[in-house]
């Protein structure tokens, strides 16, 4: 039996509607919207796309969403005064510098220069380790958004074993925390773990963000697995696809998110919900 079809798009809907109820109350008892500005370093058309996606989510929850543009030669001081400027702005709650950065700037410097209370991505390490240790910090936005994903669809996660391929700051790593902190039993892997086939058929949720389309085959995938596809790569024909060999692995999962239609959108819905948080704390 081909598997259920988790649906990122309308999940991430009543995500969006949520925040914009949250945002509407916030705004109607103390004056305040929501502030989110979005800063993109050079002209990355995927980036573009990304963070323009991102300011038009921000626009429809009623939130003050604002876009910082910068030239791809802009140096690193540059970029260390604008972030600096937001951090000292009442009105920006929520501060996103688009990954990646051009190969001058370095992005760890930059992510450390933000107002963790600011955040809103939860890649400062003050929240990766208030991550780590079980703190209320800000969690990364897709990370965030598969757990929320698994909790829609009634996803068992205690003692179950979770395998993340994939060991990045921006999704694996603070996939397999959320993942552990739900009490499941987790296994974090990537593309130079040996014998990966076997590692992945021992999970009963498979999180997969390596980040090369169509890796992970059908025949890798315990029959019945949760199958989370974080990709976002393009095929031969310009197509998008997922690390998931899609067509295989649903003959094979009990349930598995598409590419296009199911981790992204999830991931604006949490900036959003961060960033509406964020404004939240900002009041208290
Ligand atoms: N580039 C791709 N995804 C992300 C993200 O979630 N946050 C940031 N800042 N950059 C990205």
């Amino acid at each position: 039996m081909a598997a259920r079809l988790i649906d990122g798009k309308a999940i991430a809907a009543s995500v969006r509607a949520e925040v914009r109820e949250k945002a509407a109350e916030l705004a109607a008892r103390t004056g305040v919207r929501p502030g989110l500005t979005v800063v993109l370093v050079g002209d990355d058309p995927a980036s573009r796309v990304y963070v323009r996606n991102k300011g038009k989510a921000a626009d429809e929850a009623g939130f003050v969403s604002r876009q910082i543009d910068l030239p791809a030669d802009t140096k690193e001081p540059e970029l260390l005064e604008v972030v600096a400027r937001l951090n000292a702005d009442p009105s920006v709650h929520g501060i996103l510098v688009q990954l990646p950065l051009p190969k001058h700037i370095d992005a760890k410097k930059v992510i450390e220069a933000i107002d963790p209370r600011k955040d809103v991505d939860g890649l400062h390490p003050v929240n990766a380790g208030l991550l780590f240790t079980g703190g209320a910090g800000f969690i990364p936005c897709t990370p965030y958004g598969i757990l929320r994903m698994l909790d829609h669809e009634k996803v068992e996660l205690k003692g179950k074993h979770a395998v993340v391929v994939g060991r990045s700051n921006l999704v694996g790593k603070p996939a397999a925390m959320l993942l552990l902190s739900r009490h499941a039993t987790v296994t974090i892997c990537h593309s130079r773990t040996e014998d990966l086939p076997s590692v992945v058929r021992t999970g009963d949720v498979v999180v997969a963000a390596v980040g090369r389309g169509g890796m992970i085959r059908g025949s890798w995938i315990k029959p019945g697995a949760v199958v989370i596809d974080v990709g976002m790569n393009r095929d031969a024909a310009g197509k998008l696809c997922g690390d998931v060999a899609f067509e295989e692995a649903r003959q094979t999962a009990g349930a598995i998110t598409p590419v296009p239609g199911g981790v992204g959108p999830m991931t604006i819905a949490m900036l959003l919900q961060n960033t509406c948080e964020a404004a939240l704390r900002a009041l208290s």
